[in-house]
C-alpha cells in the first residue's frame, strides 16, 4: 500500500507516492538516487545511513518514510557536490576516510555540530560520534577533522564568526 508522502529534502520540494513501508534510507537511496546516505548494517548500529531531520541527526535506516510527512531533510548532498564544504576539505586535509563508507554519517553528525557554530573538545566531539562506527580510520582523524571545521566556524554571542580556520 501506498500513500503520499511531501517533504523538503536539501532545500528542494518533494512528492511522491511511498511504499507504507518503506524507510527514508530505502526512499532517499531507492526512491531519488540520493545514493550519499549509505546502509551498512540496516539496524541502527553502524550510522552510516545519518541525516539531519529538521536539523537533528537520525539514523535513516530506522525512520519509516511517512513519518517525515512535512519535514526538512538533509542528506550529505547538501554539503557541496565539489567538496568544498568546510567539513569536506577538513576530512580531506586530515585524512579522515580510507574506504569512505562511514563517511557520509560523520559528515552529517559533523554538520549538525557545525551548525550550531559553538566550540567543542576533541572529547566532547568523540562523546556524540559514539553512535557512528568506523572500521578503517581509528577515529583520530574524523574527530580532529570535525574539531578543526568547527573551530573555523566558532561565532560570538553576537553571531559573529570568530574562529580560525585551519583549512
Ligand atoms: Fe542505519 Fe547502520 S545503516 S545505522
Ligand atoms: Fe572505512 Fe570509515 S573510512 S569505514
Amino acid at each position: 500500500m501506498k500513500k503520499n508522502l511531501s517533504l523538503q529534502i536539501n532545500g528542494q520540494n518533494i512528492s511522491r507516492e511511498v511504499n507504507i513501508h518503506q524507510t527514508l534510507a530505502d526512499f532517499l537511496r531507492d526512491d531519488l538516487e540520493l545514493t550519499g546516505t549509505h546502509i551498512g548494517c540496516d539496524s541502527v548500529s553502524c550510522g552510516a545511513c545519518t541525516i539531519l531531520l529538521n536539523n537533528l541527526p537520525v539514523k535513516s535506516c530506522a525512520i519509516l518514510a511517512l513519518s517525515c510527512q512535512n519535514a526538512n531533510v538533509m542528506t550529505v548532498e547538501s554539503l557541496s557536490e565539489d567538496c568544498t564544504h568546510p567539513l569536506q576539505q577538513s576530512f580531506k586535509k586530515n585524512f579522515a576516510l580510507q574506504c569512505g563508507f562511514c563517511t557520509p554519517g560523520f559528515l552529517m553528525m559533523g554538520l549538525s555540530l557545525w551548525q550550531k557554530g559553538k566550540e567543542y573538545s576533541p572529547k566532547e566531539i568523540a562523546e556524540y560520534l559514539k553512535g557512528n562506527l568506523c572500521r578503517c580510520t581509528g577515529y583520530i582523524p574524523i574527530i580532529q577533522a570535525i574539531s578543526e571545521a568547527i573551530k573555523g566556524n566558532t561565532k560570538n554571542e553576537e553571531g559573529e564568526s570568530v574562529g580560525k580556520s585551519k583549512l
